[in-house]
C-alpha cells in the first residue's frame, strides 16, 4: 500500500501484479528522477548497436535535440535479427487472423527471413537509404513486413491509414515524394472490401515520383494493373533475387526510421520524424514496463498499424522486447459482438490494448456476449487516444479483466512516439486518469505565462525535458517544428492538449486546446475537412468543429455557406458528405452539416470556430472581442 491515502475513486494494484511486474516501478521512478539520462542510457544497453553513442542527449541545439549521438544501429535488426541469433528464432513473433476468420503465424525466423526478401525486392527497385517509401493497406502481416524492410535498408517508411482516400493519399505521397508504393488490392472491414488500389490508382494520377507500385493480393477482386508501374508482391516475392538473406544497412542512431502524416493546427497535415535510435530506445523501454511484457506473454494491441499507435506498439515496441504479437484485421464486431473475446480466449491473449471509442462500442452490447468466453488469460489492459470516461473504464474493468487486471491509461502523440502520462502495474488507479508521467520525464500544467497551474486547475499541457523518442522535426519544415511545438512556452514542448492535476499529482486529460479533432480516436484537423468541403463545386465557405458524441467521443459538426446558385436540400447534404468521404476518408465524414449565411470570423478573417461550438452546446462564447459584426 501506498504512504498516502489518495483521494477520490482509487483501485489499488493488487499483490499478484505487483510481485508479477518485471521492475519495481517506485525505483525506476527514483533512478530516473536523479539522472533521466542515465535511466535511458541504462535501456539503450539492453539493446543492440554497432557502434555504441559517444553522448546519450545533445541538447547543444535546442530544440533540435539529438540522442545517442554517434552510436549505430537498426530498429529492424533489434527486432529480428537478435531474436534469430537465440532460442527465439522459433518462437511466435505474430499471429494473424483476418476478419473471414483465416489465420497466420510468423516464427521470428519466418519474420526475418521474409523481411529479407522484401528488402532484397525493394533494393532491386533502386531503393537506397533515405528514399521514401509509402504503405496504404489493411492490417495484414504484410504492412509489417514491408515497414521493416524499408528500415532494414534505411528506407524511410510513410504508412497511410487505410481509412484514408484518394486526396489524402495523394497529398501524402507528394510531400514525401515517395518512390515506391505498397499497397493491397483491398481490405475487408465489416464484411465489406475497401477498394484500395483503385482508390491508389486515383492518387497516383498526380504523384510524379512514384516509381513502382507493388500490390498484394488480399482480396483477389480484379484490378488494374499498370504496365510497367504496378507489379504483384507475391510474385516478386517468389523470384530468386527475393534471398533470404540481406545486408542490413547500419544506420545512425539520428538517421530517419519514419515519417507519420498527422493533423496539426492549421494548413496541410505534417509528417511526424522520428529515429531509428532513441525512438527504438523509448518504445522498448515504455512497452516493457508499462505492459509488463514477460517470454510467454501473448499482447494485442488492437489499434491500426497506420497510425502512432501501431507503428510503437504493434510493430515496432513488441518485437523489440520479443513477444508474441497478435494482430486482427477487422471490425470489433464482425460478424458478431464477441469477436474480440472469442479470439481472446482462442490465443490465450494475456494484455489487450484498445481505445476507449472501442471499449464504449462493445459495452452497448451488454455483458452477454463477454461472459461466453473465457478471458482468464488476461492479466493486464490498455487505453489510448482519447480520454475513458469512467462509465467506461469500470465496465472494462469489471467486465473485461474481471476485477484483476489493471488498466494503463496511456497519455502520447504521433509526436511523443512512446508513452508519455501513463501508469505502471504498481500505481493505484482511478477511473478517467493516466496518473503520472513516465519515469524520466518532467511534465506540468500551466498558465498562459507558462507558469504552474494550482491543483485542479486547467491549463496547458506542456513536457519540460527531452526524451529520446520525441520528434525530431517535420519533414521539410523544421520552422514549422519550432513554430508549433516549441515557441508558446520557450523551453517547454507544447501537446496541444489542455489538462487538470488533482491534489494526488494525477493528470486528468480535457481535450484539445487547437484545431484537431479526436473522432473515435483518430485524429483530424478541421482544415483538412474544411478544405475537402470547399473543394466541392457548391460550397464557398466551411467550418468544423467537433461536438461531444457518445460512442465516438467528438463527432464532426459542419457549417457551409452556399455559392449563388446552389440551394440547401438533403440530396446535396448527403452529397457534401460523400465528397468529404471520397477526399479525406470515411473517418472524416461529418456527423451533421448546416447551411448557414455567414460564419463568425475574427476582423482579420479567421473563423472563430470557439464561438461556433459554444453556440451549438448553448455555452458562453467567452471573450469575442476580436469577432467581426
Ligand atoms: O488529445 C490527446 C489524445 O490524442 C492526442 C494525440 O493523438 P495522436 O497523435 O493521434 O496519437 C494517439 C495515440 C497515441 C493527444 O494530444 N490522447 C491520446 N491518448 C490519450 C489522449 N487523451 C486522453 N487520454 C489518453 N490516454
Amino acid at each position: 500500500m501506498p504512504e498516502k491515502q489518495l483521494s477520490g475513486e482509487v483501485y489499488y494494484p493488487k499483490q499478484q501484479i505487483i510481485d508479477h511486474a518485471n521492475a519495481k516501478c517506485q525505483d525506476l521512478y527514483e533512478f530516473a528522477k536523479k539522472d533521466y539520462v542515465g535511466f535511458w542510457e541504462k535501456e539503450a544497453n539492453d539493446l543492440k548497436w554497432f557502434k555504441k553513442w559517444d553522448r546519450v542527449l545533445d541538447d547543444s541545439k535546442k530544440p533540435f535535440y539529438k540522442w545517442f549521438v554517434g552510436g549505430k544501429t537498426n530498429i529492424a535488426y533489434n527486432c529480428l535479427d537478435v531474436h534469430t541469433e537465440t532460442y527465439r528464432r522459433n518462437k511466435l513473433a505474430l499471429i494473424w487472423e483476418g476478419e473471414k476468420g483465416e489465420s497466420q503465424s510468423y516464427s521470428y525466423f519466418a519474420l526475418r527471413r521474409d523481411t529479407c526478401r522484401f528488402s532484397n525486392i525493394l533494393r532491386s527497385l533502386g531503393v537506397k537509404k533515405g528514399d521514401r517509401v509509402t504503405l496504404y493497406m489493411g492490417r495484414i502481416p504484410e504492412l509489417m513486413i514491408g515497414m521493416l524492410a524499408c528500415a532494414r535498408i534505411g528506407a524511410i517508411h510513410s504508412v497511410v491509414y487505410g481509412g484514408f482516400s484518394v486526396e489524402a493519399l495523394h497529398e501524402r505521397l507528394e510531400d514525401s515524394q515517395s518512390k515506391v508504393l505498397i499497397v493491397s488490392d483491398g481490405a475487408y472491414q465489416r464484411g465489406k472490401i475497401v477498394p484500395l488500389k483503385q482508390i491508389a490508382d486515383e492518387a497516383l494520377i498526380r504523384a510524379a515520383t512514384v516509381e513502382s507500385v507493388l500490390v498484394v493480393k488480399r482480396t483477389g477482386e480484379s484490378i488494374n494493373m499498370e504496365a510497367g508501374r504496378d507489379m504483384w508482391y507475391h510474385e516478386l516475392m517468389a523470384l530468386p533475387i527475393a534471398g533470404n538473406s540481406c545486408t542490413i544497412e547500419e544506420m545512425d542512431a539520428e538517421d530517419p526510421l519514419f515519417m507519420l502524416y498527422t493533423s496539426g493546427t492549421t494548413g496541410k497535415p505534417k509528417a511526424i520524424l522520428h529515429t531509428h535510435g532513441g525512438y527504438m530506445v523509448g518504445i522498448y523501454a515504455t512497452l516493457k514496463y508499462v505492459f509488463d511484457i514477460h517470454e510467454d506473454d501473448r499482447y494485442w494491441c488492437a489499434a491500426d498499424p497506420g497510425w502512432i499507435t501501431g507503428h510503437s506498439y504493434i510493430v515496432y515496441g513488441p518485437l523489440l522486447n520479443g513477444t508474441t504479437s497478435f494482430m486482427y484485421e477487422g471490425a470489433p464486431t464482425h460478424p458478431y459482438p464477441n469477436r474480440w473475446w472469442q479470439m481472446i480466449d482462442k490465443y490465450g491473449i494475456n494484455i489487450l490494448y484498445t481505445a476507449p471509442t472501442a471499449i464504449r462500442g462493445l459495452m452497448r452490447f451488454g455483458d452477454a456476449w463477454p461472459n461466453r468466453h473465457d478471458l482468464s488469460s488476461l492479466r493486464l489492459l490498455g487505453s489510448v487516444g482519447e480520454p475513458i470516461n469512467p462509465e467506461a473504464w469500470r465496465w472494462y474493468y469489471k467486465t473485461i479483466g474481471k476485477e484483476k487486471c489493471p488498466i494503463m491509461d496511456t497519455w502520447w502523440q504521433t509526436e511523443t512516439g512512446m508513452f508519455m502520462i501513463t501508469p505502471m502495474p504498481c500505481v493505484p488507479l482511478k477511473p478517467g486518469s493516466g496518473t503520472k508521467p513516465f519515469p524520466g520525464l518532467e511534465m506540468d500544467i500551466v498558465d498562459e505565462e507558462g507558469k504552474s497551474v494550482k491543483p485542479n486547475e486547467e491549463g496547458y499541457l506542456v513536457i519540460k525535458t527531452p526524451w529520446p523518442s520525441m520528434l525530431r522535426s517535420i519533414w521539410n519544415d523544421p520552422d514549422r517544428y519550432v513554430n508549433q511545438y516549441w515557441s508558446k512556452f520557450p523551453g517547454m514542448y507544447l501537446t496541444g492538449d489542455s489538462a487538470r492535476r488533482d491534489e494526488d499529482g494525477y493528470y486528468w486529460i480535457i481535450g484539445r486546446v487547437d484545431d484537431v479533432i479526436k473522432v473515435s480516436g483518430y485524429r483530424l484537423g478541421t482544415a483538412e475537412i474544411e478544405s475537402a468541403l470547399v473543394s466541392h463545386s457548391s460550397v464557398a465557405e466551411a467550418a468544423a468543429i467537433g461536438l461531444p458524441h457518445e460512442l465516438k467521443g467528438n463527432a464532426i459538426h459542419c457549417f457551409v455557406i452556399l455559392k449563388a446558385g446552389f440551394s440547401k436540400s438533403d440530396k446535396l447534404i448527403e452529397e457534401l458528405r460523400q465528397h468529404v468521404g471520397h477526399e479525406v476518408g470515411p473517418i472524416a465524414k461529418p456527423e451533421q452539416i448546416d447551411v448557414v449565411d455567414s460564419l463568425p470570423k475574427t476582423r482579420s478573417g479567421k473563423i472563430m470556430r470557439r464561438v461556433l461550438k459554444a453556440r451549438a452546446l448553448g455555452l458562453d462564447p467567452g471573450n469575442i472581442s476580436t469577432l467581426e459584426e
